[in-house]
């Protein structure tokens, strides 16, 4: 198993990846193409950090976070709002779905309290599950974010996901509090110190 940060070529299989086993958050229900673009700009961005694990070359589970939510987002808006746009008009485009895209992009900025650095997602293909590659993706993730300099990140998930709970809580993520996105949907927020 190879455990490297992401070239922007990974960006699709980490989309697909992302689609298929974490087929309920509000992210998995933007198209494929959609997704490939937010972590291409994560990918590029100052203060992204992809890491994927590979086997024989295919990518099989990856973690991507950024030093600031706030200046991603206004990276990723800057770079490909035409692109996303367009995307989402021909796939997806629906009120209640540009709704939930401004709720997901805007909560930091209402949520002033937090870390802005943040683990945005992470995911191991179902077949490679259960046998440690999530914690080696997490200790390259906590080397690179102790690159730029973070000493502080949070996570968000949803009360669903129990694997990922069981996850971050091993792995030594302190909860902060409960919070409401999309609709009251109820999401953890967990942070991690950097020592
Ligand atoms: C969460 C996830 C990334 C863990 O990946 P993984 O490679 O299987 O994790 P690891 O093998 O490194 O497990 C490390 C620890 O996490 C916990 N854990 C992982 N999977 C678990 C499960 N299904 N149930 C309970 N605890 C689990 C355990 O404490 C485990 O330590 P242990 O094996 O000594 O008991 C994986 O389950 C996944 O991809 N889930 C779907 C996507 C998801 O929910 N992502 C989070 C979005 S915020």
């Amino acid at each position: 198993m190879n455990i490297v940060l992401a070239q922007k070529s990974d960006a699709l299989a980490v989309a697909k990846i992302h689609k298929t086993e974490i087929g309920k958050g509000f992210l998995s229900s933007l198209p494929v193409t959609f997704l490939e673009k937010l972590y291409v700009a994560m990918i590029e961005s100052d203060g992204g950090v992809c890491v994927v694990a590979k086997e024989n070359n295919i990518v099989v589970g990856f973690i991507m976070g950024t030093a600031s939510v706030k200046s991603f987002y206004a990276f990723f808006l800057k770079r490909y709002s035409v692109q996303a746009t367009c995307i989402l008009f021909l796939k997806v485009f629906n009120v209640s779905q540009l709704k939930k895209i401004f709720e997901t992009l805007f909560y930091p900025v209402k949520e002033k309290s937090l870390p802005p650095a943040e683990l945005l997602t992470m995911a191991v293909v179902k077949e490679f599950q259960g046998k440690g590659i999530a914690s080696q993706l997490f200790l390259e993730f906590v080397q690179a974010m102790k690159k730029k300099n973070v000493t502080e990140f949070k996570v968000l998930v949803g009360e669903e996901l129990l694997p990922a709970i069981r996850f971050y809580e091993k792995a030594g993520f302190v909860f902060l509090k409960n919070i409401n996105i999309h609709n009251n949907k109820k999401t953890r927020v967990y942070v991690y110190t950097i020592f």
